[in-house]
């Protein structure tokens, strides 16, 4: 089983709205893929609860040991403060780790901070987990990515998409949605956004 940790302990990075997309994008690909939500607003669950039965599906894993086997990928949204032992655990699942981090300078310093902690991970820098970021509500050749990319400089760490802010994500969630769920023509601009990234889940 491939196991996608979506973190970064800033809130209102975009945790949920990089999983439930990576889910669906994975779904729509026809893979087994299941979400755990380990935040306790349940925001990831309760998305994956108004999902249409038409649309591909997602399981919802309750806890970490349910069944975990039976899925090809399990994409883990995290919660804000996500540090200790309960990060500790949830690198103990994790083959790939991607960090979201939103445009705000305050953002990208709380987001060094975790990504350095991450980068001395045993795990890590042995190469057992595979760390990139996502600039979210970010467009590049802005303030924002320009400070994101000379922030990662220092840690060989890559940029796997620039995912601008828009209503498209916002207006797919309120329906159990993801982009990948939507007629293409809807969100033809979101999914070039994506390409490099969707690459990067798909390498071992
Ligand atoms: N690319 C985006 N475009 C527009 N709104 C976004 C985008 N990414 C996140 N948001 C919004 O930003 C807010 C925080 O995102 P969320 O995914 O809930 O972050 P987190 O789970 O890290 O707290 C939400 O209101 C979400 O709808
Ligand atoms: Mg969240």
């Amino acid at each position: 089983m491939k196991t996608i940790l979506v973190a970064n302990p800033k809130g209102g990075s975009g945790k949920t709205t990089l999983s439930v997309n990576i889910a669906g994008y994975l779904a729509n690909r026809g893979r087994h893929v299941a979400l755990l939500d380990l935040d306790r607003q349940q925001s990831a669950a309760l998305w994956l609860a108004t999902r249409p039965a038409t649309a591909p599906p997602i399981r919802t894993l309750e806890s970490k040991k349910e069944e975990a086997q039976r899925n090809d990928w399990l994409v883990i949204d995290s919660p804000a403060g996500l540090h200790g032992k309960n990060l500790a655990h949830a690198l103990k699942l994790a083959s790939k780790i991607i960090v979201p981090v939103a445009p705000s300078l305050f953002d990208l310093q709380a987001s060094l901070d975790f990504l350095k902690t991450l980068a001395e991970e045993k795990k890590v820098r042995s190469s057992k987990c595979h760390i990139g970021v996502v600039g979210m509500r970010m467009e590049m050749r802005t303030k924002a990515a320009w400070a994101l990319e000379h922030f990662l400089a220092t840690l060989d760490l890559p940029i796997l998409a620039y995912l601008r802010e828009t209503q498209v994500y916002v207006n797919a969630a309120f329906e159990g949605k993801s982009l990948f769920d939507l007629p293409p023509h809807l969100a033809a601009r979101e999914l070039e956004q994506w390409k490099f990234l969707q690459d990067w889940l798909e390498q071992d």
